[in-house]
């Protein structure tokens, strides 16, 4: 079994140590920097499709869940589709509005989740036309939908989801690119501009891996808190969410992932000097905004640990703990961003003895509703 992990000590640790290969295979063949093409020959018979789609609703569970709230920011931005993103097991049955125009992306790693099939039947009897998003090739969901894409990060072995969780987002960044060349909603220099940087990611991910040290020495001081709060802002608010759901699936503490700014209507009240609040606060469009919900941290004497852009000072001086992660794009920042947070939860969950690749009561695949 040693040999399965490659000499880690646990699944969970290879598959994140894999993410800069995984993310790699992700869009390996399939963006062309130079031309400033993508090619993704999965759709690419549905062009007329998603020309016209009104409408994109992203179905998924769990982590999968996550990384579509990435994707509705990046279709949203680029491909200027409006997107609407939904738990499957919610969306199957709520007698949805949805007609012919409208695209389904479903997306899940195992491609056997009984709720995501179900929401995918529903839809594809009402006419929408369906992709999916999968990382086990020849799954059940691939063969329901109509097209798709796969993910291409290779067998997950821990619970918790890692690796297929960014190889997800670089999967529906490349649609979203995709259907914004198709569309011409982005400019020709724009979009060369965008894959070059995202060829540099697996590069980025390996530098922002290097911080394992640093947080293993932040999780020896935040081992046996209770709970933990996780903020963020635009993309940096999914990448919370999974923050939260790593720390919980694994240590079994109690954490919740937050919109930075809707802290004050609620969260706010159990902050104090026992809380970590952990913050996406990186360089790009919203960090003046998230230097002022860590005042409103600091001012409650919580306990601040910010996931920053290498070189930041003014978060630096705030925080009492700083993460840092190379600069890039906004629009790559959650494959960055979501590093050093599956390193800390991973960190955690060891010191406190948890059973990491296989935390309790959790399955890889839930494939009963
Ligand atoms: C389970 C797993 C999660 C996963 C979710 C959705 O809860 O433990 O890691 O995110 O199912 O699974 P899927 O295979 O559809 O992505």
């Amino acid at each position: 079994e040693m040999l399965e992990k490659g000499g880690y000590e646990h699944f969970m640790l290879k598959e994140i140590y894999e993410q800069p290969r995984s993310i790699y295979d992700c869009m390996r063949g399939r963006i062309y920097p130079l031309e400033g093409k993508v090619q993704l020959g999965g759709i690419k018979e549905y062009t007329e499709k998603f020309k016209n789609a009104q409408r994109i609703i992203i179905v998924a569970c769990g982590t999968s869940w996550h990384a579509g709230l990435v994707g509705e920011y990046l279709i949203e931005e680029y491909a200027r589709i409006p997107v609407e993103v939904e738990y499957a097991s919610e969306f199957r049955y709520r007698n949805p509005i949805i007609n012919e125009n409208d695209i389904v992306i479903a997306i899940s790693q195992s491609g056997e989740t009984a709720d995501t099939m179900a929401a995918i039947e529903m839809a594809k009897e009402k006419g929408a036309t369906i992709f999916g998003i999968c990382n086990v090739v020849g799954a059940s969901i691939p063969r329901l939908s109509h097209a798709g894409i796969y993910t291409h990060a290779g067998p997950e072995i821990g619970v918790a989801s890692t690796k297929a969780f960014t190889a997800q987002v670089t999967a529906l960044t490349l649609m979203a690119f995709y259907m914004a060349e198709t569309k011409g909603t982005i400019a020709k220099s724009k979009l060369i501009g965008l894959l070059s940087e995202l060829e540099r990611i697996p590069k980025l991910v390996e530098k922002a891996l290097q911080s394992d040290q640093y947080i293993l020495s932040i999780a020896e001081k935040f081992k046996d808190v209770r709970n933990a709060l996780f903020l963020g802002r635009g993309s940096g608010f999914p990448v919370a969410l999974e923050g939260a759901l790593k720390l919980k699936e694994i240590s079994y503490i109690h954490a919740e992932g937050y919109p930075a700014a809707e802290m004050k209507h609620g969260p706010i009240a159990l902050i104090d000097e026992e809380m970590p609040v952990i913050v996406i606060a990186t360089k790009n469009s919203s960090y003046e905004k998230v230097i002022s919900n860590i005042q409103e941290v600091k001012a409650r004497k919580g306990v601040v640990i910010a996931i920053v852009t290498e070189g930041d000072t003014e978060v630096t001086k705030m925080a009492d703990y700083s993460i840092e992660i190379p600069h890039t794009d906004e629009a790559f920042l959650p494959l960055i961003a979501t590093i050093p947070l599956q390193l800390l939860s991973y960190h955690i969950a060891v010191l406190r003895g948890s059973n990491v690749d296989q935390p309790r009561n959790l399955a890889k695949s839930v494939t009963v509703e």
